[in-house]
């Protein structure tokens, strides 16, 4: 049998999953199953960077592996698991600290960004954040790590380290690949479309939460940016809150940017957010009501996460081991 490549990727739950999350990213892993073997996680280790309050960030782990499943990553063909079940990636964590230079962490952009935003709380975590990362992924071998472009960086600081690491002890590592999905699946805040929509924005008109109800979907996009020029096509740049609901309407009704300028040629704006938003609610209707179906059936949601976790200890442990040994630990 053809061996298949090997696919890994995490998000934090430190925030609601949002529509950017799906079209973004998940949606794209739930395609993947097929050539990959696909690897997905609930980063619960790198949350804590930012205090987090310990409820919310249990209720959001578990939030996260309902709206995977319900996202399409079916339990049986994705390994999804929980980070802190592992403990090989705390472990192997602090290996790779001590071959993360101090100078290579300095220059993340996005320790620059959360130092300035969390100047109360710069924490060791949040600077040794991408040794950790990389032991997330070095651990299982990955051809491909789909991220976002922010989290590009992270994963060429993981190939450096890997780089670093098998140059003095043989080849233990393969060499990930970042992958970012197209540039049209990148969705953006619908209050300020130049930035991405994020998940831990505090304003909640300019994102889109996988749980809003429709009414919330709605009044989201009636607010939503756009220009004064009242004409809908596409263009990024002049027209970055016209083209953003356009790349959402796009995906979630499989219309072409020209199909959607003929759609709504002479029709208003108002008109247009309108059939975004009502594409919106029934796209995310359907994930809505099956994550809350698995929310309520926690014994399930348990055993999801104890056999991801199983099967990704097992690829953890051996490549931990195999770490141990290069770097002259004694074995247990
Ligand atoms: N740092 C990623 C983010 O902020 C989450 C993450 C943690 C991750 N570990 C990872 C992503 C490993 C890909 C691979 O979104």
């Amino acid at each position: 049998m053809e061996q298949k490549g090997i696919m890994l990727s995490g998000i934090k739950p430190s925030g609601e999953l949002t529509l950017g999350s799906y079209l973004g990213a998940i949606k794209n892993w739930a395609e993947r199953a097929d050539q990959f073997e696909c690897y997905y996680f609930m980063a619960d280790l790198h949350a804590i960077t930012v205090r987090q309050k310990p409820a919310d960030l249990r209720r959001r782990t578990l939030e996260q592996l309902a709206q995977y499943i319900a996202c399409g990553l079916d339990p049986e063909r994705n390994t999804l698991f929980i980070q802190s079940h592992v403990p090989q990636h705390a472990e192997l964590g602090w290996v790779l600290n001590c071959y993360a230079m101090f100078g290579e962490l300095s220059r993340m952009t996005q320790f620059k960004d959360k130092s300035a935003k969390n100047a109360d709380n710069i924490n060791g975590g949040l600077f040794t954040y991408p040794s950790l990362m990389a032991a997330d992924i070095l651990l299982y071998q990955p051809d491909y790590v789909p991220v976002g472009e922010d989290q590009k960086q992270h994963v060429e600081l993981t190939r450096t380290i890997a780089r670093r690491f098998n140059n003095l002890y043989g080849e233990v590592f393969k060499m990930p690949e970042p992958y970012v999905p197209k540039v049209g699946a990148r969705i953006m805040s619908l209050t300020d479309p130049t930035s991405k929509m994020s998940k831990s924005e505090d304003a909640d008109t300019g994102r889109v939460c996988l749980m809003d109800r429709p009414e919330d979907i709605m009044r989201a996009f009636k607010r939503a940016v756009t220009d004064s020029e009242n004409t809908i096509r596409f263009d990024r740049e002049n027209k970055p809150g016209i083209s953003n609901l356009m790349t959402i309407y796009s995906a979630a009704t499989g219309r072409s940017y020209e199909e959607i300028t003929r759609e709504f040629d002479g029709r208003g704006y108002g008109v247009f957010k309108t059939a975004v938003g009502e594409s919106v609610v029934e796209l995310l209707r359907p994930i809505r009501e099956q994550s809350e179906r698995l929310l309520a059936d926690k014994g399930y949601l348990e055993s999801v996460y104890r056999a991801g976790a199983e099967k990704a200890g097992h690829i953890a442990n051996k490549t931990l081991r195999k770490v141990y040994k290069k770097v002259g630990f004694v074995a247990r």
